[in-house]
């Protein structure tokens, strides 16, 4: 439904703003909307109240997809889950307020972040809310360990290579459910030479697009030689993120495909890659001599 001109921006809801963000929009402001009222069209809303909107569609997502997860596990003991680079958690807020008040159903959750200042915030909001095994941890998702049980670990939007330290944090702790959104792969970008889709990856936005995907794909792989079942799903509309690739994996032990090792290495070397995940997962020998990386190539694919 598209609202009025005079009531849109009361309603952060709406998410024609997407217009708000383009420089020839914002000098001529006032001129183009007089005009977008003449042609009977929607004024878009400010930047701010877009973004709000933006992180409540990302979490309410991402519930449906932790909750597709939590429903199979047993509701009788308490499930344990920790979230990797919460950054501002409130994911976390969200998913254990929908189990404990909603479902009432014990839950615990851990929240990591290098960030203190976030951290305390946190704390103290969950202490106001009574969230008394609502948990958060300023430090390295790398550094990060608790003893007994976890059921999930998840992560939304970790940055880089704290994606693949959340991924390796699931495989450490043997998590049952393993799940993450990444964010930029700029690493990657930068490392792909000498593959065979230059044709594709001299125009910036197609080079932005594979680094994800092999990215994304290897990160699969890697889970799967290590006994998960793999699936990436779109979790969230792109109009509330483009970055809406959600990485499920789901423990499996004895699911280990034969033949994945030649998979993996395959894709990596055409790309000339070396992704963080398999180099964690050297650190504990959980990766075949025969799979060392090549050597990188000294010349760059545009
Ligand atoms: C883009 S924010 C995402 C925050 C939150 N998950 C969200 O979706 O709003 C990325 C967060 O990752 C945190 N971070 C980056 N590397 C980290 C690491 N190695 N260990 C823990 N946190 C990390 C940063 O401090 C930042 O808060």
């Amino acid at each position: 439904m598209v609202l009025p001109p005079e009531k849109q921006q009361k309603h952060p809801d709406n998410l024609n703003a997407i217009w708000y963000n383009r420089v020839i929009y914002k000098e001529q402001k006032k001129a183009l909307d007089a005009f977008l009222r003449q042609l009977d069209l929607p004024i878009p809303l400010t930047k701010y109240a877009v973004d709000r909107t933006a992180k409540t569609g990302q979490i309410l997502a991402y519930l449906d997809a932790v909750h597709a997860q939590l429903r199979q596990f047993s509701s009788r003991r308490r499930v344990v889950c920790i979230e990797g680079a919460a950054g501002n958690p409130l994911l976390s807020f969200l998913v254990y307020y929908y189990y404990t008040a909603l479902q009432g159903r014990p839950l615990a959750i851990h929240c990591i972040d290098t960030n203190a200042i976030l951290m305390d915030k946190a704390r103290r909001r969950a202490q106001a809310l009574q969230f008394d095994h609502l948990h958060f941890h300023t430090g390295d998702i790398a550094d990060f360990h608790i003893a007994g049980r976890v059921d999930m670990v998840y992560a939304l939007h970790a940055c880089g290579t704290a994606t693949d330290k959340a991924l390796h944090l699931g495989l450490r702790h043997h998590a049952n459910c393993i799940m993450a959104v990444p964010c930029c792969q700029h690493s990657l970008r930068r490392q792909m030479r000498g593959h065979p889709l230059k044709q594709l990856t001299k125009h910036s936005i197609f080079k932005e697009k594979i680094a994800y995907m092999v990215g994304d794909a290897l990160r699969a792989l890697l889970l799967e030689m290590q006994g998960y079942k793999v699936d990436i799903i779109e979790f969230a509309s792109s109009r509330y993120t483009e970055k809406n690739a959600l990485i499920r994996a789901r423990r499996s032990p004895g699911n280990k495909a034969s033949g994945l090792w030649q998979e993996y290495v395959q894709l990596r070397d055409a790309f000339h890659l070396a992704p963080p995940l398999e180099s964690y997962l050297n650190m504990e020998g959980k990766v075949p001599a025969r799979c060392q990386p090549l050597p990188q190539v000294a010349e760059a694919t545009p």
